[in-house]
């Protein structure tokens, strides 16, 4: 019941089928049970308590009951240790396990001879060769003549987005080793009316790993290209639109920043390194662009540092958190990268964000967080933009400026115009444009 899993539990279970969600976590299972839903994904807790309340969605700790009652089982763990290339990963092994144990129970209760085959679906991101190995760990333990078809079948939501994206997906991917698993889960898809993409198991697991690093690859690239515009004097945000008006090319994810962040990218970038590795490959296309990635928040450090004449002893606000709006996710959040380099320089940090800062009080205790951007402003010599939420996009700048010891705006993510912001008198840097700093007319 992570993110991948609530999402998809509760999308299908909108969609009139009968779901069961299982979770080791008690505390987790209680909750959900309860209607309350453990992270913040915007209209998920709507669809959990309708589902509740129509009796369409159930939850459980015994994972063997939920697999045996069920006729499709989804996986929908962290499976993927970053940077590994085996199924290592204990999560998805002791699913598989209890998977098994679940096909046990549902012999034990008799069931008539001609029941369909279980079908396991493997939603997990994990290296290429995981679902072989979930097959091999389901035939070594379910118990003699236990029927099941295995697919996989990766999950491309993002959070913030993730029932939009759960509902609308681009295309569903299934990957299996015969037509009739295949056919039974495109059967489950219908309803959403969307293209469906039928392989082989590796070829599907691949299609998920080699999309995420497309993607990650895209923003190092606008990051990398920010970089020339600072070089050369150009706008990086109009060089991304005359990029992204070529169709091949498309508008998304050409935003240069703080570079990616999250449970995704940084882990998936590093796991295709590592599998190309082992087959004696050097992905060198893909190491450089988690060089740039790595790089963006040093960049942000030094030029805060030439900007502020040192920041240690200095008071910084960081507005944004999370790793990107519309979530409570920090793993792998720039603006925490970014907070632990400026408190190991000496500087104090105030942060404020919409729905992340109980998170990151547990992971930084020393940061002062505040009850707004306002406040966050209060007496900081500097002011970063670290994360886009909208909230942050129509802040009144000029009382911000008034309570700012120094009216000087870092913004990481380009969401103010210069002009604007330089026109009330602030010293103002951000991403790929013309890094002038002074105030006036741009
Ligand atoms: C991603 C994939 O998009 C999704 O298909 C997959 O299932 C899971 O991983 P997610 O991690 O939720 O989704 O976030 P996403 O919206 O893709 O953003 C990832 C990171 O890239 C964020 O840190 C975001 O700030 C950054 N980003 C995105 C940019 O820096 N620039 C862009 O133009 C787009």
């Amino acid at each position: 019941m992570g993110h991948v899993g609530l999402v998809t539990a509760a999308v299908f279970a909108d969609l009139g089928n009968d779901v069961v969600g299982a979770d080791v976590d008690a505390a987790k299972i209680a909750c959900l049970r309860a209607g309350e839903c453990p992270f913040y994904e915007p209209g998920l807790q709507e669809l959990l308590h309708r589902n509740l309340e129509e009796r369409r969605i159930a939850f459980t700790t015994d994972t063997a009951a939920a697999v045996s009652a069920s006729d499709i089982v989804f996986i929908t763990v962290g499976a993927a240790d970053a940077g590994g290339d085996s199924l290592d990963a204990a999560s998805l092994r002791a699913v598989a396990l209890e998977v098994a144990r679940g096909m046990g129970a549902s012999r034990a209760q008799s069931e008539p001879a001609r029941a369909p085959r279980k079908l396991v679906v493997n939603k997990s991101t994990a290296p290429v060769g995981a679902g072989d190995a979930i097959m091999q760990t389901l035939e070594e333990h379910a118990p003699a003549g236990a029927r099941f078809d295995f697919c996989a079948n990766p999950e491309f939501l993002r959070e913030g987005s993730a029932i939009e994206d759960a509902l609308k997906p681009d295309r569903i991917v299934i990957g299996a080793r015969d037509g009739d698993a295949a056919a039974r889960l495109a059967e489950l898809y219908a309803p959403l009316d969307r293209p469906i993409i039928i392989t082989d198991v590796a070829t599907a697991e691949l299609i998920k790993y080699a999309s995420n690093c497309f993607l990650a690859t895209k923003i190092s690239f606008i990051n990398a290209i920010a970089d020339m515009c600072e070089l050369v004097g150009a706008d990086a945000g109009a060089v991304a639109q005359g990029m992204g008006a070529d169709h091949r090319i498309g508008h998304e994810f050409l935003q240069p920043g703080l570079g990616y962040g999250g449970s995704c990218f940084p882990k998936d970038v590093e796991t295709l390194i590592a599998i190309a590795a082992a087959r004696g490959c050097d992905f060198a296309l893909l190491r450089a662009a988690r060089e740039v990635n790595h790089s963006r928040v040093g960049r942000l450090v030094a030029r805060m540092t030439e900007a502020l004449a040192g920041v240690r002893g200095k008071t910084i606000g960081v507005l944004g958190l999370a790793f990107k709006p519309n979530t409570d996710d920090l793993r792998e959040a720039k603006a925490v990268e970014l907070i632990r380099a400026l408190l190991a320089a000496g500087a104090t940090v105030r942060a404020y964000d919409p729905e992340a800062m109980a998170r990151c009080a547990a992971l930084l205790p020393e940061v002062q967080y505040c009850e707004n951007a306002y406040e966050t402003a209060c007496g900081c010599r500097a002011l970063v933009v670290a994360t886009e939420w909208n909230e942050f996009k129509s802040l009144n700048l000029a009382r911000v400026r008034d309570v700012m010891a120094e009216a000087v705006i870092f913004d990481a993510r380009n969401i103010f115009p210069p002009e604007k912001v330089r026109a009330l008198g602030f010293r103002y840097y951000s991403v790929g444009r013309a890094q002038r700093g002074g105030t006036g007319p741009a």
